[in-house]
């Protein structure tokens, strides 16, 4: 194994993502983002510059777990301190696994600003992927707000409360249009469109007749939830978050914010003929067009118009057609080992829509997450008193609550305290979704976990029943993965093993539902965690105390 190195500067750029031009969040000058490529076993190391004038910033590496390096996971407030404008911080991590990955800012709503790209990590020198395949994309989807994210972030803590609404574009690898037609794109000379067209240009998948592709499709989405299929075209899904799943077909998939997926297309279809390639929006009434992509069989014109139109995105409501693919997915027969046959504890997180004040926010369990200005890591590896809220926060709700209806007391607090889990513990955590503040409105929340997988023990609408349903848990082939989503009205069972010391946000990956507090934190080991780098803690009362510690 190798170590890769990277020299990346942060700043403020110019693009044009959906042929209209604004400031967005870049590195090297690029957005989105460089792709990192390492083998499995690698060391990375990323010499990481903030040229944001004004603003602190982090990364996160999503969906690596950072054993033994919890100051390299990249969360504001959680796992360091914001690197400081002209300052620099090394992220120096190891890739364990194979799979799809992508890394994003966590800090504020700089995702959305467009901090994000892809990080792939392929199977070590001799180990092979469980399937073949002739060739690969890869596809980073998100969605596109014309407001920055500064707007978006006051109007979501203002009273009256301001929606950020539905995005103005879906973008594929960081490009997509916006108010133009894509055919006007393939034909030459169509205005607007064309005049930016470098950067707003449709991706085009080259490929050659009777082949089989693999497709590495992750969603860094804002807020969308989204569907991709291929006309004409069915897919083998393989990977889920970096782990293999038992492969099925299907027609099209879901991918909501904060998943990966693998999967395998064959090009089997008419090859005089191209394709296309179309993402739409789930879960939410939309208000953005698809993004289109081409799908080109060569020798055909990468210009040459797919005689059939784009697949029909499936009804935004139809929760039944997105619950059966979860089913679905299920661990690769002899991938993994199965989970522990039970847990030492069991969390259950009720998932709100509430009001602190009268400013609206998300709560769980009652509680809507406020980060400390002294980050968790450091704060409780040093016992440095008094740095965030004390306190267990509730491993339950009451049993009268009715999720079915918005609450009858939408009151609730901020904290920040966090989930002390035991060490090597096994942890089952139920999410319970319930009505928002609306009637008749609950919402899809995708729950991400940092520094672990967990397996899906099962899905379940309604109220959780802690002994129907927990007998009922797939406790033969869960799914690995490091997100989930909660359907409306539903509940979805996790089991992880607390073993790897350090603190770990768990939270909806909705940028604006976390920025309202839709969040937890747990801690497990902290007391194993080895020389956390004095960069990680030089603000709040980390940076006191080491300031105490070498001034006289
Ligand atoms: Cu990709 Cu904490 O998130
Ligand atoms: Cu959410």
């Amino acid at each position: 194994s190798k170590t890769r190195h990277f020299k990346w500067e942060v700043g403020y750029i110019y693009a044009s993502p959906d042929c209209n031009e604004k400031v967005l969040i870049g590195i090297n000058g690029k957005f989105p983002g460089p792709t990192i490529r390492a083998k499995a076993g690698d060391t990375i190391h990323v010499e990481l510059k903030n040229a944001l004038h004004t603003e602190g910033v982090v990364i996160h590496w999503h969906g690596i777990r950072q054993l033994g390096t919890p100051w390299a996971d990249g969360t504001a407030s959680i796992s360091q301190c914001a690197i400081d404008p002209e300052e620099t911080f090394l992220y120096r991590f190891r890739v364990e696994k194979a799979g799809t990955y992508f890394y994003h800012g966590h800090y504020g709503m700089q995702r959305a600003a467009g901090l994000y790209g892809s990080l792939i990590v392929d199977a070590a020198d001799g180990e092979e992927e469980p399937f073949r395949y002739d060739g690969e994309f890869n596809l980073l989807l998100s969605d596109w707000y014309h407001q920055s994210i500064y707007d978006q972030m006051v109007g979501l803590s203002s009273k009256p409360f301001r929606w950020i609404g539905e995005p103005q574009t879906l973008l594929i690898n960081g490009r997509g249009q916006h108010n133009c037609s894509l055919a006007a794109h393939l034909i030459e000379g169509s205005g607007k469109c064309e005049s930016m067209s470098k950067d707003c240009a449709p991706v085009v998948l080259r490929v050659l007749p009777n082949k089989t592709y693999r497709l590495r499709i992750a969603s860094t989405t804002s807020l969308a939830s989204l569907n991709l299929a291929i006309g004409n075209h069915k897919m083998v899904v393989v990977e889920a978050d970096g782990n293999y799943v038992e492969p099925f077909m299907v027609g099209d998939i879901d991918i909501y914010s904060g998943e990966s997926y693998s999967v395998l297309v064959t090009t089997d279809q008419n090859p005089s003929s191209n394709y296309w390639l179309s993402i739409g929006v789930r879960g939410r009434k939309p208000k953005t067009s698809p993004a289109l992509a081409i799908v080109n069989y060569r020798p055909n014109s990468p210009s040459k118009l797919p005689e059939s139109s784009p697949p029909v995105v499936p009804e935004w409501s139809d929760y039944n057609h997105s619950k059966s693919l979860s089913y679905r997915i299920l661990a690769r027969r002899g991938a993994t080992k199965p989970p522990p046959q039970s847990a030492d504890r069991r969390i259950v997180l009720l998932n709100t829509q509430n009001t602190v004040d009268g400013y609206t926010k998300w709560s769980i369990n009652n509680i809507s997450l406020a980060l400390p200005p002294t980050p968790y890591l450091g704060s409780m590896r040093y016992r440095l008193k008094n740095a965030f809220d004390g306190g267990m926060p509730p491993e339950n709700f009451p049993s009268n609550y009715d999720v079915m209806r918005p609450p009858k007391n939408p009151n609730s607090t901020q904290s920040s305290n966090a989930y002390v889990i035991r060490f090597n513990s096994t942890v089952d955590v139920i999410l319970q979704n319930a009505n928002a503040l609306a009637v008749n409105v609950s919402e899809i929340h995708p729950w991400h976990l940092h520094g672990h997988d967990f397996w899906v023990l099962g899905y379940g609408d309604g109220r959780f029943d802690e002994e129907e349903d927990v007998a009922r848990f797939n406790l033969k082939n869960p799914p690995l993965r490091n997100t989930v989503v909660i359907f409306p009205y539903g509940w979805t069972a996790i089991r992880f093993v607390a073993d790897n010391p350090g603190v770990w946000a768990f939270h909806c990956h909705i940028e604006p539902h976390l920025h309202m507090g839709m969040g937890v934190i747990f801690a497990e080991g902290v007391e194993h965690v080895g020389r956390i780098p004095k960069e990680a803690l030089t603000c709040g009362m980390t940076g006191k105390m080491l300031m105490d510690n070498h001034l006289p």
